[in-house]
């Protein structure tokens, strides 16, 4: 063979050899060129497991895409367990260990800035926001709180409301009750149900957040919006009577929920409303998301006992860990979150309202649209349970003194050690 023919196999293998690269991908971590269509494995870290929220999820995964093109395996990476907790921890060992996954769900505010932001495992997504036009289409409020230093650090995908008091309506019609709007009524209500054996408040707190954010409720209830505000800025003292008052109607409350809560999950609280075995429960909108993955629709829904007018909000956000596998596959992952088709297929699934100001409401049901007015309309506050009103490290502290109360009753040792966290995370004196 001439030198010229082996030159002419050695360039066509080569050739060969690129051209099956291009067209495969190759499945390892490294960062793809859209140039060469997006491709290889995106790992999208949540919690999210139960019917509504992995439906939501889905419809995400299913845009991808569409809007992204390429060969992207997208690797759906869940650790179960409502509210989160459980898969903070995973995530936080991944993080520390330099193994981020591509993406990861987080709440928007303190979970978001204080866990990861500040403390330099972010990056920023300023000229994301600016190509995509977010600045203009996501509430100020919203922005500033996915942000540090005046960059975004993460793009929210919807907001959710943590006060709603859902019921089952064919209880309340048998029985001649109405839904209560305050605590007092609650209780009257509750004696009433209890009395026909019926469990007035479906509680589901294996996972903590649930009974924390019952208190929350209630804390809000009875304070009202600028008292519950002012617990986490010190504005409120945490040793006052009113606080007193408030953590015995939490107390009281706890009289009239399922005797095997600590056993179930929020979304199998959900059942004993669906069957009719309990009358009522206080969860977060993803419930909604849950009865319709249920296809149980006879509930109807107030704000919880006393916090009409009040928006108690939280927002599940994504962004872009440093050092993330297959960055450009992560980027697109974040156009799709943020995108206005992204938000209308995800969030009526997921029984939350968008994040973006622009959604067709037709689109939405029902309640979602009552979500909707009342989100420009109410006071918002922001959710204890769910990372927006305190740091992790303080919640973390009201957490493991709420988990030891729900067992032993004791609201004194309750409000002392409510009291002490709030000076340990440096907010009270
Ligand atoms: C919240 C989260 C919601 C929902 C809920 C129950 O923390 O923001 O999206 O998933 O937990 O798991």
């Amino acid at each position: 063979m001439s030198r010229h023919a082996r030159w002419l196999i050695v360039l066509v293998a080569l050739f060969a050899a690129m051209f099956v690269a291009i067209a495969c991908g190759d499945d390892d971590d490294e960062d793809k060129t859209p140039s060469g269509g997006l491709s290889g494995k995106l790992e999208i870290f949540s919690w999210w497991t139960t019917g509504g929220e992995a439906a939501g999820l889905q419809k995400l995964y299913e845009l991808y895409p569409n809007q992204c093109g390429g060969t992207v395996n997208i690797v759906n990476s869940t650790v179960a367990g409502g509210g989160g907790a459980q898969a903070r921890q995973v995530l936080t060992t991944r993080m520390l260990g330099n193994d981020p996954p591509g993406s990861f769900q987080v709440h928007m505010g303190h979970e978001l800035i204080d866990s990861w932001v500040t403390t330099n495992y972010m990056e920023p997504l300023d000229s994301l926001f600016k190509e995509q036009g977010w600045n203009d289409v996501f509430p100020k409020g919203v922005l500033d709180i996915v942000s540090y230093q005046g960059k975004p650090y993460a793009v929210p995908v919807n907001i959710h409301r943590a006060n709603v008091l859902w019921y089952n309506k064919a209880v309340f019609t048998a029985n001649g009750l109405q839904p209560p709007k305050t605590l007092d009524d609650f209780f009257k209500v509750a004696d009433a149900l209890k009395a026909k054996g019926i469990t007035p408040l479906a509680l589901g707190d294996v996972d903590s957040f649930a009974s924390i954010q019952l208190m929350e409720t209630v804390l809000l209830g009875k304070l009202g919006a600028t008292a519950y505000n002012g617990l986490w800025t010190g504005a409120t003292d945490w040793k006052a009577a009113n606080v007193t008052d408030a953590l015995n109607a939490f107390k009281k409350t706890l009289d009239y929920v399922n005797s095997d809560h600590s056993s179930l999950s929020w979304d199998q609280a959900n059942d004993l409303v669906i069957s009719g075995k309990a009358a009522m429960t206080i969860m977060g909108d993803w419930l909604e998301g849950d009865m319709k993955a249920k296809n149980f629709t006879n509930y109807g829904w107030l704000p919880s006992p006393g916090t009409e007018g009040v928006y108690d909000a939280l927002s599940d956000t994504f962004g872009l860990p440093k050092n993330a596998p297959n960055k450009a596959a992560v980027l697109c992952w974040l156009k799709v979150v943020g995108s206005k088709a992204g938000q209308e297929a995800f969030n009526p699934l997921k029984g939350s309202i968008c994040a973006r100001t622009d959604c067709n409401p037709s689109l939405f049901d029902a309640y979602l649209q009552s979500a909707m007015t009342d989100w420009k309309a109410n006071t918002i506050v922001p959710s204890l349970a769910h990372g927006a009103a305190v740091k992790p490290g303080w919640l973390t502290e009201i957490s493991d003194a709420v988990t030891a109360f729900v067992a032993n009753k004791d609201a004194a040792t309750l409000q002392n050690r409510l009291a002490a966290a709030c000076k340990t995370a440096g907010v009270c004196k």
